[in-house]
């Protein structure tokens, strides 16, 4: 069945789309819904089916958990066991919003929607047709990004029908999306808050408001003996069809050094991509190069980035070169996604 898809202005937001969409979740079906982030693949978090439903509609591995999406604060204690004050203070300066916390669980959250784990991941996001969809759905959507697994996190629903549109009941299309990366994820269950994943919310803004805060230690280093702490973050998300390496350094080397491999490509017959910046796409006479947004507005080059790999997936583009992308705020969460697309391939020059 092909999924039914709906319109809806998330600043007017239709009641009765809405109530129609709740009722798919509340009887365990599944409904695809924008976020500030990237796209969700909705179903009941408390419903067991349900979540099973969502990774076999993804193709997920079934020890990847999921986020649970709530509409309000008070929505928090029926799921999380223990809520330290930390998790009061950060969500009181980004809730609603691009941030996750994990906590231990309570039963009442099926062992299938944590990847059998005993914590559990909470969102509450502030786009509002999310939350009129976790309201209207009973108030706790288990929602991974609505890819399939291995696929690039959507920005508009035309991306979720490409890839789920046969798997799943409906989506609603509340445009593109703002942020275009997933949430921050900051675990609760250790003794330091932990950051699992960089996102919107920064190391810095964490620090400001906890004070202390780690970072997973296999975030940093990509050979880490340890797997990360989130699960998800093992697996080579992301990747496009093509080769994609990195090239990092000063801008005109990066510059030059991207022409010779392009040029170099060319000659044995490859068809070549570019990534590039706003202020450096027109040096680069060979390629499809495609610009991600000026450097000046970090916003929109984390917003373009997921929409660019999957153009690519749409040509014949057999190596990807991109220049790097280590802005002031979201340089960390940018390329934490874009290292993760290359395979680590970097070149340092
Ligand atoms: O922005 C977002 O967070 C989006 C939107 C839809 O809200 N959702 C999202 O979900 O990115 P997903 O499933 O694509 O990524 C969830 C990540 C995975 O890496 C997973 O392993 C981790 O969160 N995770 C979930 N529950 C966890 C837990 N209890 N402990 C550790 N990691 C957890
Ligand atoms: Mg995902």
């Amino acid at each position: 069945m092909r999924a039914k898809i709906m319109k809806i202005d998330p600043d007017r937001i239709d009641a009765a789309a809405i109530a129609q969409a709740g009722e798919i979740l509340l009887h365990g079906g599944l409904v695809a819904f924008p976020t500030e982030t990237v796209y969700g693949l909705g179903g009941n978090a408390l419903d067991a089916g349900a979540s099973a439903r969502i990774y076999e509609a993804k193709g997920r591995p079934s020890d990847n958990p999921l986020i649970v999406h709530i509409a309000d604060w008070d929505a928090l204690s029926r799921i999380a066991a223990q809520i330290p004050p930390r998790a009061g203070k950060l969500a009181d300066a980004y809730w609603p919003g691009p941030l996750t916390m994990i906590f231990p669980k309570k039963n009442v959250v099926p062992p299938e929607t944590t990847g059998g784990l005993d914590s559990v991941a909470v969102r509450l996001p502030s786009h509002p047709v999310a939350r009129a969809l976790i309201r209207a759905a009973g108030g706790y959507v288990a929602a991974p990004s609505a890819n399939r697994s291995g696929r690039p996190s959507p920005t508009t629903a035309a991306h979720v029908a490409q890839d789920l549109g046969d798997e799943i009941d409906l989506i609603l299309d509340g445009g593109m999306v703002g942020i275009g990366i997933e949430s921050t994820i900051v675990d609760f269950t250790e003794e330091v808050p932990t950051i699992l994943r960089p996102g919107y919310i920064s190391e810095e803004m964490l620090i400001s408001c906890l004070g202390e805060v780690r970072t997973d230690q296999a975030l940093i280093d990509a050979d880490s003996a340890l797997p990360p702490k989130a699960p998800g973050m093992k697996y080579r998300h992301y990747a496009p069809r093509a080769d994609l390496t990195i090239v990092e350094g000063e801008q005109s080397a990066v510059v030059a050094k991207i022409n010779d491999l392009a040029a170099e490509a060319a000659a044995k017959g490859k068809s070549v991509g570019i990534i590039a910046a706003r202020e450096t796409a027109d040096a680069y006479p060979l390629g499809l190069v495609k610009t991600i947004g000026s450097r000046a507005r970090e916003e929109d080059i984390a917003r373009n980035l997921y929409e660019i790999l999957r153009a690519f997936d749409e040509t014949q583009v057999q190596l990807i070169y991109s220049e790097a992308f280590y802005t002031p705020r979201m340089g960390q969460a940018i390329m934490n996604r874009l290292l993760k697309a290359a395979g680590h391939q970097v070149l340092h020059i």
